[in-house]
């Protein structure tokens, strides 16, 4: 028989001594919780907010500088202290977002810092791909665990033309790479979008009957720079539930800090798929994620405010106790849900801006 862990600050046993964050015994101390009881496991930690393409549902003009003073990104002791501060109070997942965040210099250093976090177990980026067949490999040794690339269609045209970039074929090219040098597995999402892909789907599971990608259909999600793009693309992903379940794909269980998409898996394919669906009721019920800014503000929501400024609690690392109290207080603050079905995107002008 195995100790008694010393703590229980985890909150999150499902068995005597079987942590459900961690599926091991853990000696968290303390938990980051709201007020409807979700436990947050899982942070996204936007490390720019640049990018080089131009998704049309995200940066159609493509990245305009916002013309702030001192608008430097989180450095490499900052990220140091705020992904500690997490994975001290419960977070084993954390995503590097953007932007595109393997835009920047240091990237390689941000995974390893990431990486050595105690507690951290999975190190996740979301990339558009188009540095990937060139670096996944050193991503990888310094500890990525887990990769989500975009590709919106399998037509290399149609790519162009959605995210302005003739990129499709590296893209393809990095997610081969990223299986060579032993991914296992690579989420792929392609946001719906009505009359551009979401007659797509036989080609989609195609590609996937013999390769092990997540692949994952993400409803078009309304942003405050958007303007009638959304009335155009949007459509739900019931018509592609429907189908999958006709096939005979049958719906994955959910673990403590996946993300909220759900996964239907099929015994002819390799692959999976994904059905991430936002304006369903209940979305929010499994919220298990907050989202640290470039800048170092604390977002509760995709779709939330202007953002809690964390920086100045960054820049000693004796100051962890602080900061930790001020992400706490802050979470009491945090909604139900989103407002987006009344059509109310918060303050968020697109995602890249706080890291989708
Ligand atoms: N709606 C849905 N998905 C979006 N993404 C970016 N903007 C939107 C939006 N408005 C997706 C990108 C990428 C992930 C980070 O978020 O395609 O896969
Ligand atoms: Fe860049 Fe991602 Fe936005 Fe596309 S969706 S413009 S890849 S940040």
């Amino acid at each position: 028989m195995r100790d008694k862990p010393v703590t229980f600050g985890h909150k999150g046993y499902i068995g005597n001594d079987v942590c459900l964050p961690c599926l091991e015994r853990c000696s968290v101390a303390q938990q980051f919780e709201d007020n409807f009881h979700r436990k947050f496991y899982y942070l996204r930690l936007s490390v720019t907010d640049v990018c080089n393409f131009k998704c049309t549902y995200c940066l159609p003009d493509g990245y305009k500088p916002s013309g702030r003073k001192n608008s430097s990104f989180l450095n490499l002791d900052e990220i140091r202290r705020v992904v500690k501060a997490f994975a001290d109070c419960g977070t084993s997942k954390v995503r590097i977002t953007g932007g595109e965040p393997s835009l920047r210099k240091d990237f390689t250093q941000i995974i390893e810092t990431v990486a050595a976090t105690q507690g951290v177990q999975k190190v996740a980026t979301t990339t558009n791909g188009y540095r990937m067949a060139q670096n996944v490999a050193s991503w990888k040794q310094a500890g990525l665990t887990h990769i989500n690339v975009s590709i919106d269609s399998l037509d290399p045209r149609m790519f162009h033309q959605i995210t302005g970039e003739n990129k499709f074929h590296q893209v393809m090219a990095g997610i081969e790479k990223a299986f060579e040098v032993g991914y296992e597995q690579v989420k792929v999402n392609v946001v719906l979008m009505k009359d551009l892909n979401h007659q797509q789907l036989p080609q989609f599971l195609a590609w996937i009957k013999d390769k092990p990608i997540q692949l994952r259909f993400i409803e078009l999600m309304q942003t405050g720079e958007m303007d009638e793009l959304f009335q155009r693309h949007h459509v739900s992903g019931v018509a592609i539930r429907n189908q999958l379940i006709a096939d005979g794909w049958i719906l994955k269980v959910r673990a403590a800090n996946d993300g909220p998409a759900q996964v239907f898996v099929h015994p002819d394919y390799q692959g999976e798929i994904g059905l991430i669906m936002p304006y369903e009721k209940h979305f929010c019920e499994s919220c298990n994620r907050l989202r640290i800014s470039a800048m170092g503000k604390l977002h509760l929501c995709l779709f939330g405010e202007q953002g809690l400024e964390l920086r100045d609690l960054l820049q000693h690392d004796n100051q962890e106790a602080e900061l930790i109290a001020r992400i706490e207080q802050q979470l009491q603050t945090k909604k139900v849900s989103h407002f987006l079905h009344d059509g109310n995107s918060g303050m968020t002008p697109h995602l890249a801006s706080i890291g989708g």
